[in-house]
């Protein structure tokens, strides 16, 4: 991989990274094609990360599918698939501890601890293996992509960091790899997260943040089948707590249905 990169390069191209952990799904798909569009070269990892995972059950039952991962890149016109072992990502059981100021103390982070230490660590080992000009992040995972943004400068890595819009299922679900996991009555009802977001995004501008989440939380305690884990409306950049003078507004959601972990999120102002 890292010759390839360097050959690439070294001709003057520029390299598009789409980072991912396989089971790869339209909103993929999309980042490939933003990759596409701005570069040379598209490459595309698949590695399920194991310092990301807090529980070993999660990290177990991440959906695997490498042929069909690799069949899709190939007809979306990825250029190169990079799936590489555990050993060869992390050769020395090494952990660095990265200082993220404060950006992975809310939401994810207090309830995944560890998490986004590993996410840093795979995406600045991934940026060493790869050597992107550019790399590429969908914007459902919000709070990843802000502090991919921020350690990526605060590291000074030469690497552009695009965020793709959240791609989203007829009903407003937003796509994601564990969304096969859901049995048909769990499938059913998670739309329900996307109407949430939705129903704060109409409600602010009347009510202000604090009440708007307020309602949306009340509506989502009565349905049996959910149980919520985070509701926070913050400040885009700093992700920190939004209140009635703020200018900007992204509503974060984490919801377990059934045994499946959902995020969503929205700008509401
Ligand atoms: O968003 C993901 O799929 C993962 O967190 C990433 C960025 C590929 C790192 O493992």
């Amino acid at each position: 991989m890292h010759a390839y990169a360097k050959r690439v390069r070294s001709s003057g191209r520029t390299i598009g990274f789409v980072p991912t952990m396989g089971a790869l799904h339209e909103g993929h798909a999309t980042l490939v094609k933003a990759a596409k569009n701005r570069c040379d070269v598209v490459v595309v990892s698949v590695f399920v990360n194991p310092t990301q995972f807090n529980q070993t059950d999660d990290l177990e039952k991440y959906p695997r599918t490498f042929e069909a991962d690799r069949s899709m890149l190939i007809d979306i016109g990825a250029n190169a698939m990079f799936f590489p072992s555990v050993d060869e990502v992390y050769p020395k059981d090494v952990r660095t501890n990265f200082n993220m100021d404060g950006l992975d103390q809310t939401m994810e982070g207090p309830n995944r601890p560890g998490h986004f230490n590993g996410v840093v660590q795979v995406v600045m080992r991934l940026f060493d293996l790869t050597q992107p000009t550019v790399a590429f992040f969908g914007e459902k995972d919000f709070q990843q992509l802000t502090i991919i943004k921020y350690m990526t400068n605060k590291l000074g890595y030469p690497v552009s960091i695009v965020g793709c819009p959240t791609v989203r299922e007829n009903d407003g679900l937003a796509m994601s790899s564990r969304n096969v996991r859901l049995t048909p009555n769990e499938r059913r009802i998670a739309p329900v997260i996307y109407e949430t977001l939705t129903s704060i995004k109409t409600q602010i501008a009347t009510l202000g943040p604090a009440e708007s989440r307020k309602n949306a939380i009340n509506k989502l305690i009565d349905i049996p089948e959910l149980k919520l884990e985070y509701l926070e409306l913050v400040d885009p950049v700093t992700l920190e707590t939004s209140n009635e003078d703020s200018e900007s507004i992204q509503a974060c959601i984490a919801v377990w249905v059934g045994d499946v972990r959902l995020i969503d999120n929205m700008r509401v102002k």
